[in-house]
């Protein structure tokens, strides 16, 4: 059973945002973080220093791990930016 299911959730029809050239699906109102994670991408940038994976981390807005650049805005947070149809999303 999925998550949808789970709760019995009937959500509007999925639309694609685009991340690193690749299309992923997202549901409105669903964060760019959850619509990557939807896709099984754990990781989407890596820190600076040591090249470590970075992806969703504390969920709430509060670490920065999850930086994207969205539609060339750098440094939103994947898990407070709301999935648009026809996103840009980048690794930042
Ligand atoms: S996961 Fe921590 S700010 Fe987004």
């Amino acid at each position: 059973m999925n998550p949808l299911e789970l709760v019995g959730a009937s959500p509007e029809p999925p639309f694609e945002i685009v991340f690193a050239g690749t299309p992923v699906p997202a549901y409105p109102g669903q964060s760019i973080a959850a619509a990557l994670q939807g896709a099984g991408i754990r990781a989407w940038r890596t820190t600076r220093v040591r090249a470590r994976p970075r992806g969703l981390f504390c969920g709430i807005g509060v670490c920065f791990d999850c930086v994207v650049v969205v539609n060339g805005s750098a440094t939103l947070r994947a898990c407070l930016t709301e999935a648009r149809p026809g996103d840009e999303v980048e690794p930042a």
